[in-house]
């Protein structure tokens, strides 16, 4: 009989597919750091029984509609914009993510963007490799505290939880505003709920990890940022298309917030003419929330997990539901 055909649109670690490679025919695309060609995704869609997906592959109607035999797609992601799940779903394919594994090291990169900012990381260490450092001054190079300040996470599902217990380390006030209230966040980590303008106007840093959908498309707009200190500091390691960037910009120019720790990007990657790059206040990196060896392999055999199982007749471990 003939195995199961599956395409993988990025070079992945041999040893996360090994598994999976027991029963079916793969075909990977072979590059690391090259997303796969459309005309080769509407090609290879066609064939497939089982896609392992990047979040940076559009998976939109014209590709689903190019799927004849497709039962999974697996994301290697906890978001999911990047799919049109409502067309995948009618076409009664199964669309999965990577939750819960990834959760403690996207939780670290928010945070660590939290300290690279308001601690000036990046712009120090440049300064030092650029050998412009001469003397000690008492002020040079000096940013803002982070301990016993207030943090107000928007979005407090599993990574905001888990910023939340980081916050609380740093002696940190924690606010937090979602879509459904977390009672046992509120009391297991003292988080307040606050409505979202009233977050703004009472954190240092606000911190957003919410998901992207219709509803949070340009939540962070001009009145957005100009609700917030001008001593704050923004964060985002959700999705760069929540926010406005060039109501971020503006904000940033005219000193309506003090900087910026960006992981992701309306259009990634980032030009590098974009203003935000060009900015000492903003601290900008290429979409790395999940990006440690340790958590990149778990996300790749979950991945691969969850496609064997649909292809072998049981459940997901992990479906978007
Ligand atoms: C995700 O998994 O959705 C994150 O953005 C990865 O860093």
């Amino acid at each position: 009989m003939q195995k199961p055909y599956v395409f993988i649109t990025r070079k992945l670690p041999k040893e996360t597919i090994s598994q999976l490679e027991q029963i079916v025919e793969i075909n990977m695309w072979p590059h690391e750091e090259e997303a796969v060609p459309r005309e080769v995704l509407l090609s290879e869609i066609k064939k497939a029984d089982g896609l392992l997906t990047m979040l940076s592959d559009k998976i939109d109607s014209e590709v689903l509609n190019e799927a004849s035999s497709l039962k999974v797609i697996a994301n290697l992601a906890v978001g999911y914009d990047n799919i049109d799940v409502k067309a995948a779903k009618q076409k009664g394919i199964t669309v999965c993510n990577t939750p819960d594994v990834l959760t403690d090291s996207t939780a670290d990169l928010a945070f660590s963007l939290i300290l690279a900012t308001a601690r000036r990381i990046v712009e120090s260490a440049n300064f030092v490799k650029e050998g412009k450092w001469n003397s000690w001054g008492p002020l040079l190079l000096a940013g803002a505290d982070v301990h016993h300040k207030t943090i107000g996470i928007v979005g407090m599902g599993r990574i905001g939880e888990a910023v939340a217990r980081r916050a609380k380390g740093f002696d940190m006030k924690i606010l937090y505003h979602n879509r459904k209230r977390k009672p046992n966040a509120e009391v297991s980590l003292s988080a307040e709920y606050k409505e979202f303008h009233e977050l703004l106007k009472q954190s240092d840093f606000v911190v957003s990890l919410i998901p992207l959908t219709p509803e949070t498309k340009e939540m962070f707009n001009r009145e957005a940022f100009q609700s917030m200190k001008d001593s704050a500091i923004f964060v985002n390691a959700g999705r760069g298309a929540t926010v406005d960037e060039s109501a971020l910009i503006e904000a940033l120019k005219n000193k309506e917030i003090a900087g910026a720790g960006l992981d992701v990007f309306q259009q990634e990657p980032i030009d590098i003419d974009h203003p935000l790059l060009s900015m000492k206040q903003v601290v900008a990196l290429p979409h790395i929330g999940s990006a440690s060896v340790e958590t990149r392999m778990k996300m790749a055999e979950l991945a691969c997990r969850n496609i064997r199982n649909i292809l072998d007749g049981k459940g997901a471990e992990t479906p978007v539901t």
